[in-house]
């Protein structure tokens, strides 16, 4: 039986877990749900596209452990991260008699895991879930830190709760079915966290870059943990995102301003960040904060991965300035923006939406 390659205790006090990295090992989850003590009854939320691939295997390990499981499948998409997906998750855990020591599995990407998870936050005032992230993003990004929501029509993650997981189980084999835009997508926040605290992790991408977007099993679980390691100690450090959790956004602010100027429909989530991620690089080499070699690193791994690099024609500084201000990070007028030091470390500069946009146009030419 193959072992799980890789552990990541998250040290939480109470609300510790162990994030677990390896290979074909949807199989073992119930063996390691078992070892983790939890009660009999579980419910493996997913949605459709990713039960049709990996609810079985889940299933069966479950069943062979001794669990009694039932799922709860919705439709596969963010438009359902809603509370319509939520009331069904309820409905049915309601309608199952679920009691306190039940537990929820999320089985998919980061829509089914904060889904389950808020469900799992607020049913009976909390109870407990596991992550079992088949997308990349998810795997290194949504499924740890207990970040939870659901959307609203009036904006996205309104609703929502700080609800760390039991444990973390992440089979990076299932990232064998995803879409290669998906792929891409999730590699460019393990290329954030490259930047922003493990320069060996970037120069690793930098020489392994064609092996992982063959989705090479080997040195996917070793960028997925060294990702999951750092946000790992980053939400130790500061788990309710008071300040330094910020750091996670590099790349976020004119990413979530170029996705929001788009409606949402252009870019996925990552490749936003990717342009956006360069644009903080370029600002923070025109600052003095970043050295010109280390931008050029930057920008050259974007590129090669097939990611966008550029604020298309279309959208206007203006329009960006926008949506800025009404980030919701920005306090006093001015975002807390993340600047990179090279590559490896960041600082934190205040700049407000205009003067961010200033910088982006003298870059422009
Ligand atoms: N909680 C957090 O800290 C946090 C952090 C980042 C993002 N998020 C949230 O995560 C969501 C985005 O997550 P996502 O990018 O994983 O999107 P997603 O969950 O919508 O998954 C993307 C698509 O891939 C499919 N899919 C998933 N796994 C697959 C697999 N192994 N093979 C084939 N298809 C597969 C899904 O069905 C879906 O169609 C957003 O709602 C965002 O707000 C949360
Ligand atoms: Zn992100």
């Amino acid at each position: 039986m193959s072992r799980a390659a890789r552990t990541i205790d998250v040290d939480l006090g109470e609300r510790s877990y162990s994030i677990h990295v390896g290979e074909n090992i949807l199989g073992e989850l119930g063996d390691a749900m078992r070892r983790a003590k939890f009660a009999q009854r579980v419910a493996i939320v997913s949605d459709r596209t990713v039960a049709d691939l990996y609810l079985k295997p889940v299933e069966e390990s479950l069943r062979r452990s001794g669990f009694e499981s039932i799922a709860i499948l919705l439709p596969a998409g963010e438009e359902h991260k809603n509370l319509e997906s939520l009331a069904a998750i309820y409905d049915r855990v309601i309608a199952e008699r679920f009691d306190r020591g039940s537990a929820l599995v999320a089985l998919g990407g980061g829509v089914v895991g904060d889904l389950a998870g808020f469900a799992a936050a607020s049913y009976l005032r909390g109870i407990a879930y596991v992550q079992v992230p088949t997308t990349l993003l998810a795997q290194v990004d949504s499924s740890v830190g207990g970040k939870t929501a659901v959307n609203h029509r009036e904006g996205k993650n309104l609703i929502g709760a700080f609800h760390q997981p039991r444990l973390v189980w992440i089979d990076v084999a299932a990232l064998r079915s995803l879409p290669r835009r998906e792929l891409l997508a999730g590699l460019a926040e393990v290329i954030k966290y490259g930047i922003i605290a493990d320069a060996a992790l970037f120069r690793r991408l930098e020489e392994k870059l064609d092996d992982l977007l063959a989705a090479e099993s080997g040195i996917l679980a070793e960028v997925v943990a060294a990702s999951c390691a750092i946000k790992a100690r980053v939400v130790e450090k500061d788990e309710r995102e008071s300040d330094l959790r910020a750091v996670l956004n590099f790349g976020h602010t004119v990413g979530h301003a170029l996705e929001a100027a788009t409606g949402y429909e252009k870019y996925l989530h990552g490749e936003a960040v990717a342009i956006g991620m360069v644009q903080a690089a370029r600002i923070s080499l025109a600052e003095g904060v970043c050295d010109a070699e280390s931008f050029e690193r930057i920008r050259r791994l974007i590129v090669r991965a097939g990611l966008p690099a550029q604020i298309p024609a279309g959208v206007s500084l203006e329009e960006l300035i926008k949506h800025m201000e009404v980030d919701k990070k920005s306090a006093g007028g001015k975002i807390k923006f993340v600047l990179c030091e090279g590559i490896g470390a960041t600082r934190f500069h205040a700049l407000s939406p205009a003067e961010i946009v200033a910088r982006l146009k003298e870059n422009a030419h």
